[in-house]
């Protein structure tokens, strides 16, 4: 785990023992004694008892972790990875304050690994002391919880059935310090929930999906997923690199659109959980073979979602190859802010963008950037979704409504603001802010009643939005638009934020 600059002599100070110092004796003040204990399944587990020394102008404080196993769950028998153990860690405060936290951890070859993600937690707490807590533990409270009105930041994981393969997924339930709550599966990377409350503090899930993982493989309109290799459309599944021609899949009528027939969306995921002190999270990583749906390279995806105690939905992209190829990552959630009680054409959108990029029948950018001012893709000032949707403008006959990309008005390559979205009767707010270029607005235009989704809700007609941050579509055909081109050697990153919030 990074450490903050500056932070690893104080926080060695801090330790004052290694976890390594099992079975000596305590000394006073500086207490780190930690057994064994033998579990019903006959395997080690280190139960960890320390009280961190005072940083300078910190409280001590109380940390008790005790990893101990519960009897595997249905979904880790038989185990997805031999040795894989579900674990769950405890924390109290110095005050007695019970605080307290569940990680998973991976029993890989023996006791250490468990080990190491006890003292990696401990890290997390101590760099979280180190940058931050400066009285009573603060900081440590807002790791593991424990503050009147505050939860504990929580990762819990179950299985959530295999696929036709027979591969595991996996589901991850995070929890943040405001009792925000995203869920996240390995296959296609899918956030299932995102509850948030509204201006009452109800919590509501604002994203479209399904219950159960069969539904998600049988017919899923990218619902909450990550799309890749290329997310949104490469014209005629085409395109010329270095002077070699690339023939893509196509699967949506001529063209190619979000990766394929197989693309990132329908893989299962290698994952592991992320602690960070504001933050908990799932790194999940996908290898797209050289080939793969067409494209050139063997590209290593990985793609990490937080929940922060900002109440942010961050995910930051990253992928390397050993071809050039175009590359495209995008997060395809279908939001509604209502909770999904009605469609979405109540909420008020504000997009950055002074320009979009116009499209054919076929959705295919034409290359030109055209002006909004003027014309019903104008969101530079908040406006309903419904408010000009069905007006008589081409490129709304086109897409039938709103699908496409707008051109983000940006300076340099740092994170800035692509859209605020207000839903009025909850008071919910969201901002997204993206390293992007570009952002495609999607309206749900093709949902059409026909899906029901969670909790057997039926998706009518535009019942969700997207807002994919993205570079533009068929940019490996239109020189003009920034390169999505990634070579041997350099390293695909961008990050995206969906931050909550009511008024
Ligand atoms: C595209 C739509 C497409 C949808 C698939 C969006 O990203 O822009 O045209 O139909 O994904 O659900």
């Amino acid at each position: 785990m990074a450490l903050p600059d500056g932070s690893n002599a104080a926080l060695a100070e801090a330790l004052g023992r290694e976890a390594g110092a099992d079975n000596e004796p305590a000394a006073p003040g500086d207490v780190s004694h930690c057994g064994q204990k033998k579990t019903q399944n006959n395997l080690c587990f280190r139960v960890a008892e320390r009280i961190i020394k005072p940083l300078p102008g910190v409280e001590p404080c109380r940390f008790a972790p005790a990893c101990a196993t519960r009897p595997p769950v249905a979904a880790f028998s038989p185990p997805a990875h031999r040795n894989e153990i579900p674990c769950r860690l405890t924390a109290e405060s110095r005050k007695g304050r019970h605080l307290s936290s569940r990680f998973i951890t991976y029993k890989k070859g023996g006791e250490q690994m468990v080990e190491m993600k006890s003292r990696w937690v401990m890290w997390a707490v101590l760099a979280t002391a180190a940058v931050g807590c400066l009285c009573s533990c603060a900081s440590m409270d807002n790791l593991m919880g424990g503050k009147a009105g505050k939860t504990p930041m929580d990762i819990d994981v179950e299985g959530f059935g295999r696929t036709a393969d027979g591969e595991q997924v996996r589901l991850y339930t995070l929890t943040n310090t405001s009792g925000l709550k995203a869920q996240i599966m390995t296959y296609g990377a899918i956030v299932t929930s995102l509850e948030v409350p509204d201006k009452h503090g109800e919590m509501d899930d604002v994203v479209l999906g399904y219950d159960n993982l069969p539904a998600y493989i049988e017919n899923s309109p990218y619902f909450g997923a990550v799309v890749g290799r290329y997310g949104n459309r490469i014209g005629k599944g085409k395109f010329t690199l270095d002077g070699v021609t690339y023939t893509l899949a196509t699967n949506n009528n001529e063209n190619h659109l979000h990766g394929g027939l197989k693309g990132f969306d329908k893989v299962v995921w290698d994952d592991e959980p992320v602690w960070r002190p504001d933050a908990v999270g799932v790194r999940l990583s996908y290898l797209s073979k050289d080939g793969e749906e067409g494209y050139p390279g063997n590209l290593k995806a990985t793609v990490t979602y937080l929940l922060t105690n900002n109440d942010e939905l961050r995910i930051e992209y990253e992928a390397t190859t050993d071809k050039a190829t175009p590359v495209n990552l995008t997060h395809h959630g279908y939001f509604n802010l209502t909770g999904g009680e009605r469609d979405i054409l109540g909420h008020e959108l504000m997009l950055n963008a002074a320009e979009f990029t116009p499209v054919d029948e076929g959705l295919i950018p034409t290359g030109e950037l055209r002006p909004v001012e003027g014309t019903p893709m104008d969101f530079t000032r908040p406006a309903t979704i419904g408010a000009r949707i069905e007006n008589d403008y081409e490129q709304l006959r086109f897409g039938g409504g709103y699908d496409h990309n707008w051109v983000l008005t940006r300076q340099g390559r740092e994170m800035s603001q692509a859209a605020t979205v207000y839903e009025p009767t909850t008071g919910r707010v969201m901002k997204v802010y993206t390293t992007e270029p570009g952002v495609q607005f999607y309206a749900g235009n093709f949902l059409d009643g026909t899906i029901t989704g969670k909790e057997g809700k039926v998706y009518q007609h535009r019942y969700g939005f997207c807002l994919e941050t993205q570079h533009f579509p068929d940019s490996p055909n239109k020189p003009s638009f920034p390169t999505t081109i990634l070579r041997p050697g350099q390293t695909y990153e961008t990050t995206t934020v969906y931050r909550f919030a009511t008024k």
